[in-house]
């Protein structure tokens, strides 16, 4: 991962848990409505984000794995939980899950029934949908150029060659020269499928599938969204962040001629499009939400002004709530080796996303408070008060609070400190905070992520390996799931 070359070291803080009296008093601790008619109450402003562990078949369905993490989450009780990533469409995707057929309803019914069982109802569960284009693992050098590049004219005309020379010839050419020759004959776009693996984009209209997205999408984000009310989530949230689909659409690259890019009503218009038809399908009982960034992140990307802009359209078009998150792209994103794809966490974006305890004068706690309440501002200047759920660093209640009291967020999310210890929530609302295990913001769950490797936390993932039961990671040596709490 990518690092701020200051690497300054940051620990992160307990500050002063509070009693128990005073976490039933605080901010924190205190109901939520969500939906156009508040039906759905949260009973804490705590939130756990969505998190991918690598967990479900590679048909895309739920396992008995993926009950048990979501089931220790629920044990700890927190107000929400978001379910990660869940793939709209019904095509191979490995190891993550997927809600784009009817087939995949009994194992997500069964997910909602663990964690409202393990909750005892307390805790409320989302699922995060999303939508994502292709992108091929980085090739063999010699492979892509002798089977994957096109050949075209372009090509033919620098090379100053006959058109009339065997195919086979001009890819062994290809494969004779010096990458500082072959730089000069391929295009950007063939030089980035060498170096890093084809990757699609919302701006490549030449290709149908892309073209047609904005006619496709709204119907496959209704039909999953249908999906997720049928198994018994209590809401979706609307993947619109990172590197993926919809987060493209309103990145300002995205310089789309169709309607559907390049100004500020141009990108945001399938973003709403998608929610009206999610909408429509579901009604107006049920919660939609959607996670957005605040800032790409990158040099000419979508910057904090533009992303209030479009919150407060998402807003006024019913959003129950708004998740904020940052950064998290492709475009800077390191080379991946070979046989591997690239990665959106690797580069300075993916920093701003999950940045880890080396960093500079900023630090990696709350480094997206200050962008998330401009955004929450332009909301409540539109004169809405759709909540914000604010993420990022975040581990104590101290910190809580002041999100809150300061108007960066009305829900305080916690991913990496909830997997470090996902009894947080129980702890901090039973005034035994001080049994916290703090998180250490090193990235090894993150890393893990990256290698598509089932996810766990360094911090208790060797402990209690003989206890019965135990469930442990396909390398065999790390154990699935957080150690049941012990006073
Ligand atoms: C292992 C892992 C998987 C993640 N998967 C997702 C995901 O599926 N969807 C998403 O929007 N964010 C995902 N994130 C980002 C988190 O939701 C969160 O925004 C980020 O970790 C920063 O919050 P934190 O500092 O509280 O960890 C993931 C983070 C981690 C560590
Ligand atoms: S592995 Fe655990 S301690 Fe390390 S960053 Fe991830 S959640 Fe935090």
């Amino acid at each position: 991962m990518w690092r701020p070359a200051e690497r300054i070291k940051y620990v992160a803080e307990p500050g002063r848990w509070p009693t128990r009296e005073e976490a039933r008093q605080s901010r924190l601790f205190q109901p939520l409505a969500l939906g156009r008619n508040g039906q759905c109450r949260l009973n804490e402003r705590t939130w756990v984000p969505a998190m991918v562990p690598w967990r479900a078949t590679e048909d895309g369905i739920v396992t008995p794995d993926i009950l048990d993490w979501y089931r220790r989450f629920a044990q700890g009780r927190p107000g929400a939980i978001v379910v990660e990533a869940t793939s709209i469409r019904d095509i191979p995707s490995g190891p993550l899950l997927r809600i784009g057929h009817d087939r995949f309803l009994p194992g997500l019914r069964t997910l909602t029934e663990t964690v409202q069982k393990a909750s005892g109802g307390y805790t409320r569960l989302f699922i995060q949908i999303i939508d994502f284009l292709s992108i091929r693992r980085r090739p063999k050098r010699e492979r892509y150029l002798k089977e994957f590049l096109k050949i075209t004219s372009d090509h033919i005309d620098i090379l100053n060659i006959s058109g009339s020379i065997p195919e086979a010839e001009i890819r062994a050419v290809l494969v004779d020269m010096s990458d500082e020759e072959l730089v000069e004959v391929l295009d950007e776009r063939e030089w980035e499928a060498l170096q890093y693996g084809a990757r699609e984009r919302v701006t490549d209209t030449e290709l149908p599938h892309i073209r047609d997205l904005p006619e496709k999408l709204p119907d496959l984000f209704a039909d999953a969204a249908e999906r997720a009310s049928e198994a018994g989530f209590d809401g979706v949230e609307l993947h619109y962040a990172h590197a993926y689909t919809m987060a493209s659409f309103l990145s300002s690259m995205n310089t789309r001629d169709d309607g559907y890019g390049d100004d500020l009503e141009g990108r945001v218009r399938l973003p709403i499009e998608v929610f009206e038809a999610v909408r429509r399908r579901v009604g107006d009982d049920y919660v939609v939400g959607c996670r957005m960034l605040t800032e790409d992140c990158l040099n000419g990307g979508m910057e904090t002004d533009e992303a209030a802009f479009f919150a407060g359209r998402l807003a006024a078009q019913g959003m129950d709530f708004i998740s904020l998150s940052r950064g998290g792209k492709f475009e800077d994103a390191k080379q991946p080796k070979v046989g591997w794809a690239a990665y959106p966490y690797t580069g300075p974006s993916g920093y701003e996303c999950m940045p880890s305890y080396y960093s500079d004068a900023k630090g990696p706690f709350g480094r997206n408070l200050e962008p998330a309440a401009q955004v929450r501002a332009a909301i409540r200047d539109a004169g809405l008060d759709t909540p914000t759920v604010a993420v990022g660093g975040l581990h104590n209640f101290e910190q809580a609070e002041r999100v809150l009291a300061e108007g960066e967020g009305d829900i305080v999310g916690l991913a990496r400190q909830a997997l470090a210890d996902p009894d947080w929530f129980e702890k901090v609302r039973s005034g035994r905070g001080d049994q916290v295990r703090l998180c250490l913001y090193t990235n090894y769950c993150e890393a893990l992520d990256q290698r598509h490797r089932q996810v766990t936390c360094e911090l208790w993932d060797r402990e209690n390996l003989d206890e019965p039961g135990v469930k442990m990671s396909r390398d065999g040596k790390r154990r699935l799931v957080a150690p049941h709490w012990r006073e």
